[in-house]
């Protein structure tokens, strides 16, 4: 793939990293339409100033995939997390979005690699996640990563709740 690169997210970024998470959020998880909890969620989450906000507070946080200088994918580190399951503290994986157009290509491997690079030179041994339990694709891709369940956690919204896998890799 042409000019690929792996930096850390650029205030400059944050509107175009907002549409980013929209667009892979609504193909992901949208399966019947764009529900009212869908809309407010990722209007409210994934604003141009959420992630503005976002990228002032933990600059180093939020690392994004450029092809020819333009945002395809995008990884968050949440290292003040606490494992749901076992109540300790533990980095986690907050988000590890990639643009449908770019799937299977590597993108979301090479974010992964970084991520789990970084966390271990900051002196972590293990990282958590949690992806929603019929999100079948990212599960095999966690998998292959060498991600193993824990347990499950439900993830309330306005109507619905859902129920999330929580996994983790403990580095070797
Ligand atoms: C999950 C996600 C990041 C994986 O991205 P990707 O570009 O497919 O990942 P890569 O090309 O680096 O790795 C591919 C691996 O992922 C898994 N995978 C990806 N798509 C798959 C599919 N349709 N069926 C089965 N396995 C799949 C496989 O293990 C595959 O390895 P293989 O090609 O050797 O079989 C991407 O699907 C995505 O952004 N999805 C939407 C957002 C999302 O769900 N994020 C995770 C939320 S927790």
């Amino acid at each position: 793939m042409d000019n690929l690169s792996l930096d850390k997210a650029r205030l400059s970024d944050s509107l175009r990293i907002s549409i980013l998470l929209k667009t892979v959020y609504i193909q992901a998880y949208a399966i019947e339409g764009i529900t009212f909890e869908f809309a407010n969620f990722i209007e409210e989450k994934f604003s141009k100033e959420k992630i503005e906000e976002k990228i002032k507070e933990n600059p180093d946080n939020l690392l994004v995939c450029h092809c020819n200088g333009n945002p395809i994918g995008i990884a968050e580190i949440i290292y003040n997390s606490e494992c749901p399951i076992r109540k300790i503290a533990t980095p986690e994986l907050g988000k590890l979005y990639v643009l449908e157009r770019f799937h299977r290509t590597g993108v979301a491997g090479h974010l992964m690699q970084k991520v789990e690079e970084i966390t271990r030179l900051k002196g972590y041994k293990e990282l958590n996640l949690e992806v929603w339990e019929n999100n079948l694709k990212a599960i095999k891709f966690y998998e292959k990563h060498g991600y193993k369940l824990l347990g499950k956690v439900d993830f309330p919204m306005e109507t619905n709740t859902y129920v999330n896998l929580v996994m983790n890799k403990v580095f070797k």
